[in-house]
């Protein structure tokens, strides 16, 4: 059979609306950074579309198209691709191509099953609509009845994403045991409360505690907690500089802290052995002033470039120390982009794994291309040391 042939079977069995999930591997290029692609069905405002799922090394994308654009997009898979992995409702194709192209294509009957389309709005939601949950309902997010609030709509898809990763993230804490928690710059505490509720109603012990500087808010915050009978959770007034009294925690959360607060956190995350960290920086604004590199001069002329170069060049120096320190360290996608620009998640998991030497190396590299003096690594200088005398400046 030929290339057009097998595409053109396998657009027809899409358009017939019958598709379960696919899985696209084998890049053809190992450099290639996307390395898998999983498909499913989605309704979108009621509308049949397909979920593309693009897994990169570090970081994973969504884009939900419709059929005939889906079936656009897998003309470029077919060039990049070379396994195919397609389950209909009644059955099951696998496509494998050569090196040169050659078509190896097997239809294997399946039981027939039904498919599940996920749906945009409530079904895929933790937390739903309609539905009230009273710390929701308490913060204004929710009427009393369950409805979410038009203009807070957003902060209820928030919630929900951030819920995702705490869910996602449940595997790597201890088991059987109260989990000690920190969010560090809670703020009003809508994401605060939500894990309380999110991880009490799994069945955890959880003894969680709030950092803000603002005493008010952190009054008004206890007010509700103890409202809503939330033993567990308690909020401090205080400086994520200035915090000390831990020993051990097991999950640490920072979202939206300003610059190198990110980094105290995160540096203290690593001395408490916290085996989960959920972090999205805010305003990276100490690498800006340390940029220096001839060879990036073209974009950093650009105050809005060196910005957003900052910023990611932050973020990517976070994750690899992170990795380093012994985390799993993923960055991922927290919100579209449309919501807010805050929308980078750093995910990592204690996996106590030394770094290689060629991933020492690869950090050192980057960090003195662009002659940074990173502050995590300053935090973190004697850990790093006993690692590696390369990762200490
Ligand atoms: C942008 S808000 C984010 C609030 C909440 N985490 C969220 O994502 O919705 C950042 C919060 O961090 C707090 N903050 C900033 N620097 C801090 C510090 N050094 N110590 C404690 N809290 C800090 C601010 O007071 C503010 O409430």
């Amino acid at each position: 059979m030929e290339l057009t042939e097998a595409k053109a079977l396998i657009a027809g069995k899409i358009e017939t609306k019958t598709l379960v999930n696919a899985t696209i591997s084998g890049p053809r290029q190992k450099s290639n950074e996307l390395k898998r692609i999983k498909l499913k069905p989605i309704l979108l405002k009621d509308t049949y579309h397909i979920q593309f799922e693009f897994q990169y090394e570090r970081i994973l994308k969504h884009e939900n198209l419709l059929i005939d654009e889906a079936i656009e997009r897998l003309e470029i898979f077919y060039e990049d691709f070379r396994q195919f992995q397609f389950r209909f409702e009644k059955e099951s194709v696998q496509l494998q191509l050569s090196k040169k192209f050659k078509v190896n294509l097997k239809t294997t009957k399946e039981e027939a099953q039904q498919v599940e389309l996920a749906h945009d709005r409530k079904k895929s939601y933790l937390l739903e609509d309609g539905v009230p949950t009273p710390f929701l309902v308490r913060l204004g997010v929710q009427t009393p009845d369950g409805k979410v609030k038009r203009q807070k709509y957003d902060k209820f898809k928030q919630i929900n994403r951030f819920l995702e990763f705490v869910d996602d993230s449940i595997p790597a804490l201890p088991q059987g045991q109260t989990l000690r928690i920190l969010d560090f710059g809670c703020g009003k505490a809508y994401l605060t409360f939500a894990l309380y509720h999110y991880l009490t109603e799994k069945g955890f012990e959880v003894a969680v505690t709030g950092l803000d500087l603002k005493r008010e808010v952190i009054e008004e915050c206890n007010e509700i907690a103890r409202d809503l009978g939330y033993d567990g959770l308690d909020f401090l007034v205080g400086d994520i500089h200035d915090y000390s009294g831990e020993d051990a925690v097991d999950m640490m959360v920072t979202l939206h802290a300003c610059d190198v607060a990110t980094d105290v956190a995160l540096s203290r995350a690593v001395r408490w052995g916290a085996s989960v960290i959920l972090s999205v920086p805010c305003c990276q604004k100490e690498l800006n002033r340390q940029l220096d590199c001839a060879p990036l001069e073209v974009m950093l002329q650009h105050g809005l470039i060196k910005d957003k170069f900052a910023s990611l060049a932050t973020d990517s120096i976070r994750a690899e120390l992170l990795t380093i320190l012994g985390y799993e360290t993923q960055l991922l996608e927290f919100i579209d982009l449309e919501h807010t620009p805050k929308n980078t998640l750093i995910r990592a998991y204690r996996t106590g794994k030394a770094p290689t030497e060629e991933k020492i190396d690869r950090y050192v590299a980057f960090r003195d291309m662009l002659g940074a003096k990173p502050f995590l690594a300053v935090e973190m200088s004697e850990r790093l040391g006993q690692i590696s005398s390369k990762l200490v400046q």
